[in-house]
């Protein structure tokens, strides 16, 4: 049995070294270089070229690099009904809180617009808000949405959540299914996208759901950029119905230099980095996955296909 690595961001050989680091007998390969193809059992992948895992004759699990599995499901060359594994890491989890932190707390106090300002030389004071002003609501409070949300309820923030099954979480209320939408969204005056991306939640966040947040709401979007319905955020930034948005992943990333995101004010933009993988965090959970594996034991972090996360 051996593990094959499929990704082609650049960023292959600086994990297949991570892995040798740390488990020096692995049987790892990347896709690139000559491998046994009849000894993969395992493979491991991010963003993987549609096509490449044909041929593998006893590959017995398809593990995401990320928290992520939407660009696995969407390949429709891959082998079916086998298992699709995903990352859930204490560190990828960290890194979202930060992340949404100082994504919120900019808003708050016009971070962005004073960054603007600056390179115009103007001094220009502006109304801020505070934490007791805002509800921040989190759609999809599952490993990384409820981690965020108790950070923010941390610094004071009034959070609830919304997710697909009923849940009970200290200090949050967490709405659930098509029904909690409506008052979640109602809510809402900071709307964090956590979910993740499936045939249900395509596009969800359109004009149809944004228009139902309390006015002047801010967005920001760590989950997929399937999520947005793109060409109708800038007319809800224009009306006021949204005073601003955060953007960390989009339909096409990279994001086209011609995309009218860049240009707007209200926009921030940042390259899909709201939390990356850490190879020396995440490398033991993906071997522990291939022990099991060989012993016919159950899998960590198992997705049901069927649903889509
Ligand atoms: P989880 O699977 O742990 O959580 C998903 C949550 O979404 C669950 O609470 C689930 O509800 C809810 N959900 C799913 N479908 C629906 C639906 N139709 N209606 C309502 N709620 C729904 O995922 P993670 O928290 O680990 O990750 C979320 C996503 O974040 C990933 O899929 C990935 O796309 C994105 N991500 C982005 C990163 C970035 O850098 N930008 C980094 C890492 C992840 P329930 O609990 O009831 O099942
Ligand atoms: C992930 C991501 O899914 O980085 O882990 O987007």
């Amino acid at each position: 049995m051996a593990i094959v690595l499929i990704r082609q961001d650049g960023k292959l050989d600086l994990w297949k070294k991570a892995f040798l680091d740390q488990f020096p007998d692995l049987p790892v390969y990347s896709f690139n270089e000559p491998h046994p193809r009849e000894s993969i059992s395992m493979a491991i992948v991010w963003k993987h070229p549609e096509g490449t895992l044909e041929g593998y004759p006893n590959l017995k699990c398809i593990t995401s690099f990320g928290a992520g599995v939407d660009f696995i499901l969407k390949d429709k060359s891959r082998p079916a009904d086998i298992p699709i594994t995903r990352v859930v890491d204490d560190a990828l989890a960290d890194d979202m809180a930060e992340y949404v932190l100082t994504a919120v707390l900019g808003h708050l106090k016009n971070m962005d617009q004073y960054a603007r300002d600056q390179f115009a030389a103007q001094w220009q004071p502006k109304p801020y808000s505070r934490i007791a002003d805002h509800t921040v609501g989190i759609m999809g409070f599952g490993t990384l949405g409820s981690h965020v949300g108790r950070a923010l309820s941390q610094v004071g923030f009034q959070v609830i959540g919304w997710s697909r099954h009923a849940k009970s979480h200290p200090g949050i209320v967490v709405h659930h299914g098509k029904s909690g939408k409506k008052e979640f969204l109602s809510r809402t005056s900071i709307l964090i996208c956590l979910l993740p991306l499936t045939e249900e939640t395509k596009g969800i966040l359109n004009k149809s759901t944004l228009n139902q947040l309390r006015p002047g709401a801010y967005l920001i979007n760590v989950a997929r950029g399937g999520h947005l319905a793109e060409d109708e955020l800038i007319p809800l930034l224009n009306s006021g119905q949204l005073s601003g948005a955060c953007l960390d992943v989009f339909q096409q990333e990279p994001l086209p230099s011609d995309h009218p995101f860049w240009a707007h004010p209200r926009i921030k933009i940042t390259p899909h980095v709201a939390s990356v993988s850490d190879p020396q965090s995440v490398v033991p959970q993906l071997v522990e996955n291939y022990k099991r594996l060989e012993n016919g034991e159950a899998l960590l972090n198992q997705i049901d296909s069927d649903l889509g996360y």
